[in-house]
């Protein structure tokens, strides 16, 4: 049976704070706070609180931490921990930091149970839903393999609201859960080392992330690709002695209309080690996460099921090694496109876009009418933007605009980078139809150049997630290790399917 790996509850709540029965209450709180709307909690601290803020620790400064004990016994609970949201005007975003860092500060105080007050200005579902999934977020942990060390993981979560509980809240915090644990399984997958996860693991992990929902799920082996004239992922493959897989699934709610057909395809490498043009080896361990598109597409697969989305969403992933093998692709071979277009190689680390290319020619012949690709594409895009945005590109512009807005209701920061056709000269070929990678100008446009070639005149956007991916220094609300970014964007994106879908 399919199991998230967080084996914690999480409720939503109504009635006054005091009645909240867990080791820790959180509050969220801001400069000039004077928990006015808690009479009692200030004495229930037994003087704590008026010394912290003396000492300048309960500030309100932006996820900063103030924790103390509660001793009068109106209160239930038995610690209180004040989170700074700064100025006090608190985005959905913001909640949904605060709510992690809830969480991991919980985890360090081994706290069993924890609830989450939502205060004033944040008695609205949707911020029940970014707290639910940034409490979920925060449970996230990266040692898989450690057998040494006690690990404390939260039992139990609570997004309480004082001003009463409606079905709204109760949903809203359900699938916010439902979005975190997506997530965190994206997380899993990435974490995940490319000797534990091999293209035909990759493909059974889809299977069992489609357990006890009604997606359908499909894998296309060598000969399947073969007989398509999947060439360019073929061609990634044969340097490696795993068998490469595409991994199809399938949401079809009974009723869709015919179209709109989302497309959703994310890049799987499982692991990128540049081919016959070697990485260097500093750092090369990190490739295991080269598939983070790939997982966070089957991540959002199982969300947009449980969320019922009422259209057709397929999602696709082209998995594969990029390893240097004796019969490895070499820089000026040529491979044919399933699209039909011939492509020199130049270098073999630009991989990704050889086996996107494909897969969104393949899921333009499942039937897809809208396009999104999710990759770890390209170095060039961790120097444009750093690991704090994911570069977005794409055709037409409302289309764009769309992945844009459901990326900002997701809390994943993107930013668009152009498409102009000049760039498109950069990766003409002289000996064939285009060349797999130009030089260091502009090189995550010209990867996108290069997807573009293939998505032609379907409406398509790129989300490269070079520099998201993967968080190398931890923040207050955000943990080190994989990041799980886009998975919330694509599910947003299928359930705004009307804000897109032209008639
Ligand atoms: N998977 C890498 C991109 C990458 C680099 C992701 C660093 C995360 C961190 C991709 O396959 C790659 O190697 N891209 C090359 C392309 C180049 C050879 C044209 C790059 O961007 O350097
Ligand atoms: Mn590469
Ligand atoms: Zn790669």
């Amino acid at each position: 049976m399919f199991t998230m790996i967080d084996q914690s509850t999480m409720i939503a709540s109504a009635g006054p704070i005091s009645d909240l029965e867990v080791d820790l209450l959180v509050l969220p709180t801001w400069a000039g706070d004077d928990l006015s709307d808690f009479p009692g909690l200030i004495e229930a601290s037994g003087g704590a609180l008026q010394s912290a803020r003396l000492r300048g620790e309960w500030s309100g400064k932006a996820y900063t931490s103030c924790l103390v004990d509660l001793n009068l016994s109106e209160w239930r609970a038995s610690r209180l921990l004040l989170i700074g949201a700064g100025d006090g005007v608190i985005s959905t975003g913001q909640v949904r930091r605060l709510a992690t860092t809830a969480t991991l500060t919980g985890r360090s105080r081994r706290v069993s149970s924890l609830a989450f007050c939502l205060r004033g200005q944040l008695e609205k579902a949707e911020a029940g839903q970014a707290a639910a999934e940034g409490l979920t977020l925060g449970e996230f942990d990266v040692g898989t393999y450690k057998t040494e060390g006690d690990k404390h993981t939260l039992q139990e979560f609570i997004v309480n609201s004082s001003r009463g509980i409606d079905g709204e809240l109760e949903s809203a915090v359900k699938r916010g859960r439902l979005l975190g644990e997506c997530s965190n399984e994206a997380r899993a997958l990435a974490n995940e080392p490319g000797n534990s996860l091999t293209p035909t693991i990759f493909s059974e992990r889809a299977h069992s992330l489609a357990e006890g929902t009604n997606l359908g799920v499909e894998v296309l082996g060598p000969t399947e690709m073969e007989e398509l004239g999947l060439g360019m992922l073929l061609g990634v493959a044969r340097g490696s002695a795993e068998s490469p897989k595409l991994i199809v699934m399938h949401h079809r709610p009974k009723g869709a209309p015919k179209a709109p057909v989302l497309g959703l395809v994310g890049k799987g490498i499982t692991f990128d080690s540049g081919g016959i043009s070697l990485k260097p080896a500093e750092s090369m361990e990190r490739m295991k996460d080269d598939m983070a598109g790939g997982a966070a597409v089957l991540c959002a697969m199982r969300a947009i099921d449980q969320l019922n989305v009422p259209i057709h969403v397929i999602g696709i992933v082209p998995a594969t090694e990029n390893l240097p093998g004796g019969r490895a692709i070499k820089p000026g071979d040529v491979l044919q496109s399933a699209a039909g277009k011939t492509v020199e190689i130049i270098n073999t680390d630009a991989e990704g876009r050889l086996v996107l290319g494909d897969a969104l020619w393949y899921a333009k012949r499942c039937g897809a009418t809208h396009l999104v690709d999710v990759a770890t594409l390209t170095g060039g895009c961790i120097v444009a933007l750093g690991t704090i945005t994911s570069g977005l590109f794409g055709t037409p512009g409302v289309w764009v605009d769309a992945v844009k807005r459901a990326a900002e209701v997701a809390g994943d920061q993107v930013w668009e980078l152009p498409v102009f056709d000049e760039y498109k000269q950069q990766i003409d070929s002289e000996i064939a139809d285009v060349k797999n990678a130009a030089g260091r100008e502009a090189s995550a446009i010209t990867a996108a150049m290069f997807l573009k070639v293939f998505a032609g005149d379907t409406p398509w956007a790129h989300l490269d997630i070079a520099g998201t991916a993967w968080i190398d220094v931890a923040r207050p609300y955000q943990a080190k290790g994989p990041s799980g970014v886009a998975v919330r964007t694509l599910v947003e994106l299928a359930c705004a399917s009307e804000t897109w879908a032209t008639g």
